[in-house]
């Protein structure tokens, strides 16, 4: 069939019925005019061809036949802009008349500063200032930030003379160049008066305590001991992870400027509005006198709010009244961007013959710094996955001469979920039963702490699923009975979960004269597709196809948002772009013309996500991984990993498959390569760079699959239960228990690395 032709009109009125069958040919012509009205029913069928055409006009009310934008693949709407390189990220932004400073950080790891010798460097070719606590100004710490934090006194820089970790920024050199402003800062001369430091993290520290995070330290429930004392089976043991580093692909980089009043940051972060509202606080600032935009994020992970570079730029843009910059190195990112904490788990779990559990205790210790309190709350999983009568988890910290951790990828249930984990594996082995089978016989129908009903726990259908694909059934449970060569082989699984939240955000919509729609919001898409994602909920949200939508992000004038954090950003964001398109919808009245300056219209959540039911929300998964491992050489190569996530309705196949892998990726890192070593006689890190630093890379990773299981949230506006982090939980456990599964040998601490392997083949 072919048409041919031009229609010129104006059509109102509601069509409403069934259309089904075929179509195939080609359509060229030109539409010119306006269409008004409502159209519903459904349309069932193929159509294939072409269409040719120009449509000029104004189509404006709803029409409920669209296709949906949510849940198909889209490729990233600034990919072009990114793979061609006309995408600018925040360290290469041009300025008129920019400075760029240095930071020079201590060379020990404890101590005060004594006297810095800032006029020989002023001397030097470019350099224009030295800031240090002796000059700069003072900063307000006093305060609790918008995400319920205290500031970090390693960010809020230069405000006395004491060093509590190596690494701590002592001074910010300025100057015409960044070769001027690096030369000069390596140049200057601190003279510190040292003091005995500490940085030997060891289970069972004396000066260890409970400390509350973004969870409470303790719960408890039941007698443990007597429960533990009852049970046919008892296990107890020891898991250790080490410290380990973010090190997103792009540095962090930030350039201040004043500008008519307004200080200006252009700058790499997971939250414009949270940068705003730290500095504010820090400088004593009206919000509305701050602007903070960071177009494109070269990757977070946690590691991207305030930190000293930004700060220290502040401070200098305000000094010299000229735009600075100040770039982190990536040795400097392993003081000054945060980590996470090395963490010595105990895992004690009593059980019935059966495996049902009985008594669980899950206690974590973590380190923080001797300037800033921060808890890798580890044992936090064991609340949401597994009942038992009797149950207690705990998370403490001690503190240590060392840098503040931060979050970190999953906060927590990271290192948590591998030791749990873990401990199940080891649970079903001494019970004979299938590692699988023994989580099922433990789901728990509500919060096992809170008592509080789940909304959606689809962790079985995981299982089912995973299992299927990866080919579970009929495995031989017996470890060191499989050979490829001179290869073991084994394979292992885990369970996973993250909390599914949401934050309250603004976004506003304008329906432009065009026919287009632009939607702001104050979001950071740092690499997880969030721009896309965002358009495709716009599009659904507007009934319009995806390429009238336009979508403006990572600028605090587009009001308060979620930050790109706690797997929460794509769905309060969405949240918030929903709630707009549906009330521009509603201003849209048929026939109305949009005048030259669009009709815009503006959404706050703050009330909708607060009336979220209080129920225990997350996302689930089961990983799978089968490992090689070379009892010759102590290596161990992942050959192929599955994970089955139910995690909300899934927005953008594409993007979120590649948020899901990079989780599991880096969980084979977290088994196998991830390690920073500690020197206790500097306090400093060894080989500070990502050299000495190993991360998974292309040869480490195999063949590696996601996927999921439908699990829209019912109470969320798009279904959305967010993934930004899910993908790195139980990933590492999978790898450790495959490892088990091919060796016989239980690794207990993180990374599995050749010479452990070795050792412990050895029966060492
Ligand atoms: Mo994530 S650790 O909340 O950036």
């Amino acid at each position: 069939m072919t048409t041919t032709g031009t229609t010129t009109g104006t059509t109102t009125g509601t069509t409403t019925g069934t259309t089904t069958g075929t179509t195939t040919g080609t359509t060229t012509g030109t539409t010119t005019g306006t269409t008004t009205g409502t159209t519903t029913g459904t349309t069932t069928g193929t159509t294939t061809g072409t269409t040719t055409g120009t449509t000029t006009g104004t189509t404006t009310g709803p029409a409920t036949a669209a296709v949906r934008a949510v849940g198909t693949a889209h490729v990233r709407v600034e990919g072009r802009e990114k793979v061609t390189g006309a995408a600018r990220y925040a360290g290469e932004i041009p300025f008129a008349g920019l400075a760029h400073g240095w930071l020079a950080l201590s060379t020990v790891a404890r101590g005060r500063i004594r006297a810095i010798g800032t006029e020989a460097v002023l001397a030097m070719p470019g350099v224009l200032t030295v800031l240090h606590h002796g000059n700069a100004p003072h900063l307000e710490t006093d305060y609790v930030g918008v995400l319920g934090t205290r500031p970090d006194p390693t960010c809020a820089v230069f405000q006395h003379d004491r060093v509590p970790h190596l690494g701590w920024p002592v001074a910010l050199v300025v100057a015409e160049t960044p070769e001027q402003a690096r030369e000069a800062a390596e140049a200057l001369v601190v003279d510190y008066e040292p003091q005995p430091h500490d940085v030997d993290f060891t289970a069972g520290h004396p000066d260890a305590y409970p400390l509350d995070g973004h969870l409470p330290a303790v719960t408890d429930k039941g007698d443990l001991e007597a429960r533990l004392a009852a049970s046919a089976v008892v296990l107890d043991v020891e898991y250790t992870t080490p410290e380990e580093h973010h090190h997103p692909m792009e540095p962090h980089a930030a350039t201040a400027r004043w500008d008519d009043g307004v200080l200006e940051l252009t700058d790499s972060n997971q939250g414009a509005t949270w940068v705003v509202s730290e500095l504010a606080n820090l400088f004593s600032l009206d919000p509305a006198s701050l602007r903070v935009r960071s177009e494109h994020v070269g990757g977070g992970f946690g590691s991207k709010g305030v930190r000293a570079h930004q700060v220290a730029a502040v401070m200098a843009a305000t000094a010299l009244r000229r735009p600075i910059r100040v770039v982190l190195t990536r040795r400097q990112m392993f003081t000054l961007a945060g980590h996470r904490s090395p963490t010595v788990q105990r895992i004690r779990l009593g059980a019935d013959a059966d495996g049902r559990l009985r008594a669980l205790d899950h206690r974590s210790l973590s380190r923080t710094s001797t300037v800033y309190e921060f808890v890798e709350p580890s044992a936090g999983v064991a609340r949401v996955m597994y009942e038992a009568d009797a149950h207690h988890t705990e998370n403490r910290v001690v503190r240590l001469d060392v840098p503040s951790p931060t979050w970190m990828r999953a906060p927590g249930e990271a290192p948590g979920a591998f030791a749990l984990e873990a401990a199940l594996d080891e649970l079903a082995e001494k019970c004979g039963i299938d590692p699988i089978e023994l989580r099922l016989r433990n789901e728990p129908d509500r919060g096992p702490v809170s008592g509080l009903p789940f909304a959606g726990r689809n962790l079985r259908a995981c299982f089912e699923e995973g299992a299927r694909r990866f080919g579970w059934a009929g495995r031989d449970p017996r470890p060191g009975v499989r050979r490829d060569g001179r290869w073991l082989l084994g394979t292992g699984t885990a369970a996973a979960s993250f909390p599914a939240g949401a934050g309250p955000s603004t976004a506003t919509i304008t329906a432009e004269a065009d026919g287009g729609f632009t939607v702001r919001i104050g979001a950071a898409d740092i690499g997880t597709g969030a721009r896309t994602a965002l358009t495709l909920v716009a599009a659904d949200a507007l009934d319009v196809p995806t390429d009238r939508i336009r979508v403006r992000i990572g600028d605090s004038a587009f009001g308060p948002a979620m930050i790109a954090g706690g797997s929460m950003g794509t769905r309060s964001w969405a949240w918030a772009v929903t709630a707009a398109a549906r009330e521009l919808r509603e201003r849209l009245v048929p026939g109305m013309d949009v005048p030259a300056q669009g009709i815009t219209v503006r959404s706050d959540t703050t009330d909708a996500v607060a009336a979220l039911a209080q129920k225990e929300r997350h996302s689930f998964g089961a990983q799978f991984a089968e490992v090689a491992v070379d009892p010759a050489t102590g290596e161990v190569r992942v050959r192929r990993m599955l994970g089955v996530f139910a995690a909300g309705r899934i927005v953008n196949p594409l993007t979120a498959r590649g948020q899901l892998t990079g989780g599991m990726i880096w969980g084979i890192s977290m088994a196998l390569h991830e390690e920073a070593a500690r020197d206790a006689s500097s306090g400093g890190p060894v080989g500070a760079d990502l050299a000495g630093y190993h991360v998974a890379t292309h040869a480490d990773v195999p063949h590696i699959e996601a996927d999921w299981v439908d699990d829209p949230d019912p109470d969320d506006p798009v279904g959305i239960k967010g993934i930004g982090e899910i993908g790195i939980v139980g990933a590492a456990a999978a790898v450790a228990n495959a490892v088990w599964h091919a060796t016989g040998v239980r690794h207990r601490s993180l990374p599995i690395r050749p010479d452990r392997v070795l050792t412990a083949g050895r029966g060492a």
